[in-house]
């Protein structure tokens, strides 16, 4: 799997989202943070701003759910029409099960691990799984500062991918800068969302290619 790059919304102006997308066209994904204010202290959007989102852009969109009940409420995003549906683990009853009805709604299943959770308890369920994201931040907000203290777990889930043989992606989400991405890459990542790194820039899509740049240098 080669290198990609997912700018994150949240730190977009929310009420020109359109405009804003149309600034990242070398992107390889566009990654929308979904917050209800009970899985996270913060709320953002639901399925109606996914599917505007899906039909104003040519890049699929990655829809990360910070949600409680993961497993009523994620259906709703793969009907919106996201390519990518992430839950976390912390809130699915039946991981395998709600896997399984994402791919089978003809998106790609994802799973995200916050910071304390650990990646051991989860290795068999890999299979499953189209993309396993390790947060590196508390989830909740952009701009955070990046936790080092979870590059092991990177380390740990690319050693399991690896012995699996399977092609499962590994994405980073948050903190991630050209300060840090080139650690996230060493260890083992392979697809990277920034979300303030990226709008805070004078020119967004030059960051996308220089974030890609750095994690492609390091990886190689
Ligand atoms: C945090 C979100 C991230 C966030 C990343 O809860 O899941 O996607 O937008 O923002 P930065 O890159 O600024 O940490
Ligand atoms: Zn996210």
């Amino acid at each position: 799997m080669g290198i990609q790059i997912t700018p994150s919304i949240l730190n977009a102006d929310f009420a020109r989202l359109g405009e804003e997308v149309a600034r990242i066209p070398g992107a390889d994904w566009v990654h929308v943070d979904v917050m209800d204010n009970h899985f996270v202290p913060n709320l953002t959007l639901g399925p109606t701003m996914v599917e505007a989102l899906v039909r104003s852009t040519d890049l699929p969109i990655d829809a990360h759910l910070m949600i409680e009940d993961a497993d009523r409420n994620a259906a709703a995003y793969v009907e919106a029409g996201a390519a990518s549906v992430t839950f976390h683990v912390e809130a699915a009853r039946a991981p395998v099960r709600l896997a399984r009805e994402i791919r089978a709604g003809g998106a790609r299943a994802s799973m995200a691990l916050r910071p304390a959770t650990p990646i051991e308890p989860y290795e068999e369920l890999l299979p499953e799984l189209d993309m396993l994201l390790i947060m590196t931040v508390e989830p909740g907000f952009g701009g955070q500062r990046f936790l080092d203290l979870c590059l092991p777990k990177i380390r740990a889930a690319r050693a399991m991918l690896d012995r699996h043989g399977i092609e499962t992606w590994l994405q980073v989400d948050g903190g991630v800068s050209l300060e840090t991405i080139e650690r996230c890459a060493a260890a083992g990542a392979d697809t990277f969302v920034a979300g303030s790194a990226v709008y805070s820039a004078d020119d967004p899509d030059r960051m996308v290619a220089e974030l890609r740049a750095a994690a492609e240098a390091a990886r190689a």
